[in-house]
């Protein structure tokens, strides 16, 4: 997006959160909270970015190096509030001419439709400032809008310094704003720490703006649960659940059936056709893929990397990661399948166990498509099995002892037990 740039607030140090690690980098929806701002910046065509940190800052910015390696950051060396920290980014701005969105790094509720509206709004008001609201039944916590006269907004009084009338204000300040640069550093400017925690908050800019005659707008978040702000491990775990239940919805609508959304967890980069059932008790993350009509669970773990094409059935107690696993496999208990590509009509037996880790490497199995795998066979990777093979009850596949298509082997260390002249497909 042209003439936007936003600066994310990634210095705190998150005290309620009670933890070594910063709070930005602890996971909402299987990512850090400060990974999903960032996407969801991306997500509105938002590349210039800057993220200022501060606590920890070489652990949060390796994290960011990693997601994005063109990352700019500042640092905020002493941690005396929000406008504090937009200052460290001032220099930045020398000649900028356009609008600054400024967001926060542990407000990962918020949703691409809000921040959208936000800019254009902002846009098309040319107001010198738009502020992110939400009205909520529990404002407790939030900073408080406070309008005046023609329901102008006046100023933002944050919790400790509001008072009984102010407390009892619905509408709250969600923690994103777009401004214009030069309005935004020159109130900022003015801003000082007399408040009750002695720190430089970026919400006095509004009341300082506002007695300079800027033009103030608001816009209004979809959803209340979008200004949900994580503060403490309790905000995390309820973060967490909106979260779940978003994907959740969304997969509903395409079709698929969750039969205990009580008891799922989605989170990522999920994909699921129709006609899929997901029962209770599963964890899917990350990216994944599955197809039409199968069924997942009771009680199946689907680890990042997973590909299900259609018809299959993942059962209870089965974990399956970076894999892919073609339509009609059977993988109904106590299975656990990693980096392995498994072709069609695949049946595997209970408690069969692909030994993908040789305390070095990660290793790949094959397993042929029509290849029957007796219950509790163990793959020694890297090991391929040919089309229609079938591995005996109990079975060790030793690594690189490839089973030819076709072959019977049984036994530790598996033998060829009887040789087949062609490749059959094999049902449970
Ligand atoms: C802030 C808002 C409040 C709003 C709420 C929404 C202020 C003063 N108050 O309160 O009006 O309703 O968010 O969630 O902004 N930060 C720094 N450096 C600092 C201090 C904070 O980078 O010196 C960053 C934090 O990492 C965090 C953000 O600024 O990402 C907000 O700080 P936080 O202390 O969480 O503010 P709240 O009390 O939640
Ligand atoms: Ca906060």
């Amino acid at each position: 997006m042209k003439d936007v740039t936003a600066v994310v607030l990634a210095a705190g140090e998150g005290t309620r959160m009670k933890s070594a690690k910063p709070k930005v980098l602890h996971k909402v929806g299987g990512e850090p909270m400060l990974k999903c701002m960032l996407g969801l910046l991306k997500r509105i065509g938002i590349d210039d970015y800057i993220v200022v940190v501060g606590h920890k800052a070489e652990e949060v910015e390796r994290v960011l190096k990693n997601a994005d390696g063109k990352v700019r950051t500042v640092r905020q060396l002493r941690l005396l509030g929000s406008a504090d920290a937009v200052w460290q980014a001032k220099s930045l701005f020398s000649n900028f001419k356009g609008d600054v969105l400024i967001v926060y790094g542990d407000t990962p509720l918020i949703t691409h439709s809000s921040l959208k509206k936000l800019i254009h709004s902002h846009r098309t008001k040319e107001a010198d400032c738009t502020i992110l609201t939400a009205v909520t039944k529990n404002p407790s916590g939030f900073g408080r809008i406070i309008r005046g006269e023609n329901e102008r907004i006046v100023k933002i009084v944050e919790e400790q310094e509001a008072d009984k009338y102010e407390k009892a204000i619905g509408e709250v300040n969600v923690g994103a704003y777009s401004f214009k640069a030069k309005e935004l550093f020159s109130a900022l400017e003015e801003i000082k720490p007399d408040n009750a925690k002695k720190e430089y908050y970026l919400t006095g800019a509004i009341e300082t703006l506002f007695k300079k005659k800027a033009k103030i707008e608001s816009v209004c978040a979809d959803d209340e649960e979008e200004a949900l702000g994580v503060n403490s491990r309790s905000d995390l775990s309820r973060a967490n659940a909106i979260i779940n239940k978003r994907n959740m919805k969304k997969l509903a609508q395409k079709g698929v059936t969750i039969i205990d959304p009580a008891t799922t967890f989605i989170y990522g980069n999920v994909e699921i056709a129709g006609d899929t059932v997901i029962y209770p008790h599963c964890v899917i993350e990350g990216t994944i893929k599955i197809g039409k009509a199968c069924s997942i669970g009771p009680f199946a773990r689907l680890r990042p990397g997973t590909i299900l094409e259609d018809d299959v059935q993942v059962g209870n107690f089965v974990e399956v990661v970076r894999s892919k696993i073609a339509s009609g496999c059977k993988i109904k208990h106590h299975s656990y399948i990693g980096d392995t590509v498994m072709g069609k009509g695949v049946n595997v037996g209970c408690g069969t166990i692909t030994a993908n880790y040789d305390g070095k490497n990660k290793n790949r199995t094959i397993i042929g498509e029509g290849a029957f795998i007796g219950v509790g066979t163990i793959l020694i990777a890297p090991v391929k099995i040919g089309k229609g093979a079938i591995i005996g009850a109990g079975s060790v596949v030793t690594k690189n002892k490839d089973v030819p298509a076709g072959v019977t082997v049984a036994g530790v260390p598996a033998a060829v037990l009887k040789k087949r002249h062609k490749a059959q497909g094999v049902n449970s």
